[in-house]
């Protein structure tokens, strides 16, 4: 293992260690995924090609409840094992779901060129800046060009620890996000702040979509 890949790996676990099955706030996020979706998410992202989804960092599932009504096929990935069981047990009955664990820095399972949409809510919010990076090059590499990648990230620059920042968010910021975009030849399509409980914009919506024809950065 490089000493890139092994520096990604300990940032990743920094943010998904806390994440087990058993972690009580996903029950708790469970009740807020309809008034999200049609407040927030929905909005953003209408128009987008929901075929092939990846639903980046999981969980339980909630965000795939409302995304596989939409999509021909769906992927869910989590770096943690447990989520991606609680899932497989969700979705049993459902043929157009699968679920898989990851490396917490890349979608290296994701055929290249497969995805119309990968979309990611409240969970990059706690991701390391490097691992946020990195997913971009990734996700670069698995969209279909023209397609699109949802990104719900942190907007909060006032401490470097997401475990005892405001809301647990990491450092990142829209203006950090737009760079990012950029250097993993991704084109940004549209960008917002967001509240976050009575937190005024400690968030940021981002949409991005993969240019028709782009070297691979
Ligand atoms: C707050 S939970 C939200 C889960 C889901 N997105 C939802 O809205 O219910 C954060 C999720 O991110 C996952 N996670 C944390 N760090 C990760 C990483 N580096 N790569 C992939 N998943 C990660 C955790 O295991 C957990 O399932």
């Amino acid at each position: 293992m490089s000493d890139k890949t092994a520096e990604l790996a300990r940032l990743a676990a920094y943010s998904g260690d806390p994440w087990g099955a058993n972690n009580s706030y996903f029950a708790h996020a469970e009740k807020y995924m309809d008034m999200a979706w049609d407040k927030n998410i929905f909005p953003f992202i209408d128009g987008c090609d929901f075929t092939h989804v990846v639903d980046l960092a999981c969980g339980h599932g909630r965000n795939s409840t409302k995304l596989l009504p939409l999509a021909t096929e769906l992927i869910g990935i989590d770096i943690q094992a447990s989520n991606i069981e609680v899932c497989r047990t969700r979705f049993a009955t459902e043929p157009k779901a699968s679920f898989l664990t990851n490396s917490g820095f890349d979608i290296a399972d994701v055929p290249s060129g497969w995805a119309t949409l990968i979309y990611t809510f409240d969970a990059m919010v706690h991701f390391e800046p490097e691992v946020v990076q990195n997913y971009l090059l990734d996700i670069h590499r698995a969209l279909r060009p023209g397609g699109r990648a949802f990104m719900h990230h942190s907007n909060y620059t006032g401490g470097r620890d997401w475990r005892t920042n405001p809301s647990s968010r990491n450092y990142m910021s829209l203006e950090m996000m737009r760079r990012f975009v950029a250097d993993a030849g991704l084109n940004l399509v549209r960008q917002k702040a967001i509240n976050w409980g009575s937190h005024t914009d400690l968030d940021g919506l981002t949409l991005v979509e993969k240019p028709h024809s782009s070297p691979t950065p």
